[in-house]
């Protein structure tokens, strides 16, 4: 990922940021669009920090990922990871295009259920399911659970076995490969939280095949996020196959590979992941396997799509320095604070683009000296109550976003056919404190004080 400082003359320019994004354009009266829809009249009319999302784009990606492995002529079932970005709108188109559902959460399995996923579409993955979770997920009849420890195994077998149901369970792996990714969104190494070290691997599975109400299917492997380069991949894969023909050695059946995701996006000017090569390397090291391939993308489907809107609340000049003051913040985007991530900053009115630039700190509101979405960018003069967009906002963007300072969620639009539909309304104010209570003078329970008995 990339450091938290550039030399703002090495940004793209705006021009090369569009033309990189065929999704949104500059138009000289209306500024920028997305998918042809003003974002100027969707600040307008739904207010900022607003999330745009752009529907032909989110299908344009998830039809080229399966394209990708149909070249390759693999059978890979295609399970978006919810994480990304889950918006009832978006899970639903996505399950429209032919995606099933990574979840990591009750939470996340009841939203892809609601926005019609079908329960044999959802893999249910994660370091610490509950259970009361694992529960949910053989009460509803989910496609797979992967498993990450020999403990949970045990109590998935004992939750399955009591309902008297049989789950279908594959075991993820810890490969120990680095995937040269942001140390906070790599977990496929030696030590990383996540996965059953592969040593073990083999023999929990015979484990598994013993165990009542399970029905061991296979192996599942994600290293991390953000990932450019195929050679973790192929690294990884590998070692996963060694371990599909030492399990199949010792008389298992192995059926499926769920080889997570991670296929990185370009903010910037890194290279992207790309679905063509990584089908290339799945094609080379499990293809002749002959297992049902499953991959579990979160970002490069949902990235891209979407920008965050948002308003110029301040311009501020002082000891040298420029700011620009958001009304968005780390509560929306936090990815620039937790992993010094750069997202492109495009103004929105054609005439703040075609002014001179000078660098500035880009900031929000919010009562942290972290709360920076862009150092030392480029940006025009940007008067209170210009529009900047925040691009390639689509993937861990709303759903890690939190009412610190009070601040409400903001709203959320899918453009589809030209047309803005409002698929999230900002949170009122009161939703703020909706959930609080206020204990009762009358009724609550004097606090007995435990005084010392010497
Ligand atoms: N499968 C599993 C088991 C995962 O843990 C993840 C992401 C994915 C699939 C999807 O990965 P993707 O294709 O999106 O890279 N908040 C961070 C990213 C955290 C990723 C967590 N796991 C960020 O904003 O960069």
């Amino acid at each position: 990922m990339q450091p938290s400082a550039h030399d703002p003359a090495s940004d793209p320019s705006p021009a090369e940021l569009l033309a990189a994004r065929p999704h949104l354009a500059l138009h000289a009266m209306d500024g920028l669009l997305l998918e042809g829809a003003s974002l100027a009249a969707i600040a307008a009319e739904h207010g900022t920090p607003c999330w745009a999302y752009g529907a032909a784009t989110l299908r344009a990606r998830a039809r080229a990922l399966h394209a990708a492995f149909a070249a390759a002529r693999l059978d890979v079932a295609v399970h978006y990871a919810v994480k990304a970005n889950d918006h009832l709108a978006i899970l639903r188109l996505l399950h429209e295009e032919g995606c099933g559902a990574d979840v990591v959460s009750a939470g996340e399995l009841l939203r892809a259920r609601r926005a019609g996923v079908p329960a044999a579409g959802i893999v249910f993955s994660g370091v610490g399911k509950t259970d009361a979770e694992l529960r949910l997920a053989v009460v509803e009849g989910i496609g797979q659970v992967n498993v990450e420890s020999a403990e949970e195994l045990d109590a998935l077998s004992a939750i399955a076995a009591a309902l008297g149901r049989t789950v279908r369970v594959a075991l993820r792996v810890n490969p120990d490969v680095d995937a040269g990714t942001h140390a906070k969104i790599a977990t496929g190494r030696a030590g990383d939280k996540f996965g059953i070290a592969h040593d073990e691997v083999a023999a929990l599975y015979a484990r598994a095949a013993a165990l009542p109400g399970l029905r061991p299917v296979g192996l599942a492997v994600h290293i991390g996020s953000q990932i450019a380069t195929t050679a973790p991949y192929r690294a990884a894969y590998a070692r996963v196959a060694a371990l599909v023909r030492a399990i199949r050695a010792a008389g298992h059946a192995v059926e499926v590979v769920d080889c997570g995701g991670g296929l990185g996006i370009s903010y910037r000017d890194e290279p992207a992941g790309s679905p063509a090569a990584l089908a290339g390397v799945l094609a080379a090291t499990l293809g002749e396997l002959g297992v049902r391939l499953m991959v579990e993308p979160g970002r490069w489907l949902v990235g891209p799509a979407g920008v965050l809107l948002s308003a110029v609340v301040r311009a501020k000049h002082t000891g040298g320095h420029r700011f620009v003051v958001l009304d968005a913040a780390m509560t929306e985007l936090a990815r620039p604070a937790l992993y010094d991530a750069w997202h492109a900053i495009l103004p929105v009115s054609a005439v703040d683009a075609a002014s001179p630039a000078t660098p500035a700190d880009v900031v929000g509101p919010v009562c942290e000296s972290g709360d920076i979405l862009a150092r030392q960018r480029s940006l025009p003069p940007l008067a209170p109550g210009a529009l900047v967009a925040i691009l390639d906002a689509g993937a861990y963007g709303a759903v890690m976003s939190s009412t610190y300072n009070a601040r409400p969620l903001a709203a959320a639009v899918l453009v589809e056919d030209g047309h803005a539909h409002l698929i999230l309304p900002r949170a009122p104010l009161e939703s703020l404190w909706a959930r609080d209570i206020l204990p009762s003078r009358e009724t609550a329970p004097r606090l007995r004080v435990l005084a010392g008995r010497g």
